[in-house]
């Protein structure tokens, strides 16, 4: 019997030009599309769903259920009118690196485990530093995520600042309290409940008219709390929420962490390369005082998702949070350099080669177009609101610090629910495939709401996305009862 996971290199060659074809057709297609095809889990079932198969089938004929059901049915976050959530559009030059990364198959466990992995990795770590002014000897890993990097920046806060060593003895005496607005993003509160501090510890700070931060407000909470004999021990600003887009004032934030002996931990998985767009960069300006940053260059880096980054300006903390010496991991005869581990920083063990995506994707482009692109996001994202706000039946919600933009239609004389009005008008663009917004709430407000996040989308796509409500709109009002 011939062994059949043994595939001889001129079918891998067949293999790889199948699937390039594929890849190459789809970048091809992919503005024409439309964003989201309307299907039913069942029908989508229905397509997929068999016994799992005892025997192989030819890799060429596997690649049509790849192109007519994954490909028909998902939504298309590379779409230009694709403005949902805060998601990237995924690079060419990405795609073709995961596919090398997941032939090397190399695990990016430490150095001894993958040595020229682990240099790419520190080299594209200290890149980020340098694009963000963050300062040079502070240490950082890529991690699965803008949620795990939220996670281990809290848990090096938490080693840091609690009483005794929380590793080894959990809290011990008072609860500690982590601050955020009211706008952060959920992974804060998922940290809180995982690090084992509560999510009823986790205090909302309110926000100012622009949804930022109210700092009076924080200092009030840091005060009621230590005179209640809680532990205020961590402060997180959102350089970037996820709703609007506000940047929370890094700079005054970091005067008030030091006044209370509080760690800054940074969430700017969502602005954070946006310090390489000369309009944004003036947020960033006191980011190195910050104790620890997360990052997603699966964000505004383009790169496809799966790759996040956590930053500590204490490499000591990190390690007090992370650092394990197991006997089986125990590294013997290296030198320094050579015995480094990144289990020490983060929570993961076995890690896949994310730099090579990023090392490849930043070689090839360079940060100087990379820029360019997120400054014409803004600028798209501006325009829109501009768009909107010189019309009389559509109004802004909020602010448009980065490029995220929130409206809603308001048509004047309209008595009714505005909230049950605009759901109707986002299921409609949902529906009609042309552009795609998700929702949020301002203020307690329904909001239609988008985020401007590809190098493809130009400022065309925005007169067409406001066409495209415009005609949701229209539809909206043909289906209503007439009386
Ligand atoms: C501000 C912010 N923080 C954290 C996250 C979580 O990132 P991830 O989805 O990569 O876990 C997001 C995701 O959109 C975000 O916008």
């Amino acid at each position: 019997m011939p062994n059949q996971l043994l595939i001889p290199v001129s079918e891998i060659r067949e293999m790889g030009r199948a699937a390039l074809h594929l890849v190459a057709e789809y970048y091809d297609t992919l503005a024409g599309r439309a964003v989201l095809r309307p299907i039913t889990s069942a029908e989508l079932r229905s397509r997929l769903d068999e016994p799992a198969p005892s025997t192989g089938l030819p890799f060429a004929g596997l690649l049509d259920t790849v192109r007519d059901v994954v490909q028909e049915f998902s939504r298309h976050n590379g779409h230009p009118r694709f403005f949902g959530y805060v998601a990237s559009p995924g690079m060419p030059a990405a795609a073709m690196g995961s596919m090398i990364a997941a032939a090397f198959n190399i695990n990016v466990t430490s150095w001894r485990s993958g040595p020229a992995a682990t240099e790419m990795e520190l080299l594209c770590i200290r890149w980020l530093k340098e694009m963000l002014g963050y300062p040079a000897d502070a240490a950082g890993l890529l991690v699965s995520g803008g949620s795990m990097a939220n996670f281990a920046g809290i848990a090096a806060a938490r080693s840091a600042k609690a009483p005794g060593n929380v590793v080894r003895d959990g809290i011990v005496g008072a609860p500690l309290r982590l601050y955020a607005s009211e706008e952060a993003h959920f992974s804060i509160r998922k940290a809180a409940a995982m690090l084992g501090i509560g999510t009823a510890n986790l205090r909302s700070v309110k926000t100012g008219p622009d949804l930022r931060m109210d700092l009076a407000h924080l200092d009030r909470l840091v005060r009621e709390d230590r005179d209640a004999g809680h532990l205020p021990f961590c402060v997180v600003a959102s350089a970037g929420t996820a709703g609007t887009g506000a940047v929370d004032p890094i700079g005054a934030i970091a005067d008030l962490a030091r006044t209370h002996n509080l760690w800054l931990h940074v969430d700017a998985a969502y602005g954070g390369f946006s310090a390489l767009a000369p309009s944004a960069r003036a947020f960033f300006a006191r980011i190195a005082e910050a104790d620890s940053v997360a990052l997603d260059p699966h964000k505004w880096l383009y790169l496809p998702v799966g790759c996040g980054c956590v930053l500590y300006r204490h490499p000591a903390a990190a390690r007090a949070a992370f650092s394990e010496n197991a006997e089986y991991i125990r590294v013997v005869g290296l030198e320094h350099d050579e015995a480094f581990a990144f289990w020490d920083y983060g929570p993961e063990l076995s890690r896949p080669f994310r730099a090579l995506d990023l090392w490849l994707l930043l070689k090839s482009v360079g940060t100087r177009a990379i820029g360019e692109a997120i400054e014409d996001n803004i600028a798209c994202a501006k325009y829109f609101a501009g768009l909107v706000s010189a019309t009389d039946d559509f109004e802004m919600l909020a602010p448009v610090d980065l490029s995220i933009f929130c409206f809603r239609y308001r048509p004047r004389g309209f008595a009714g629910d505005l909230d049950a009005l605009n759901e109707r008008v986002l299921l409609e663009v949902q529906r009609g495939g042309s552009s795609y917004l998700s929702n949020t709430s301002v203020r307690g407000a329904f909001a239609l709401r988008g985020c401007v996040l590809n190098y493809r989308t130009t400022r065309r796509d925005m007169e067409i996305l406001l066409e495209d409500v415009r005609n949701a709109v229209r539809s909206v009002h043909q289906s209503e009862p007439r009386t």
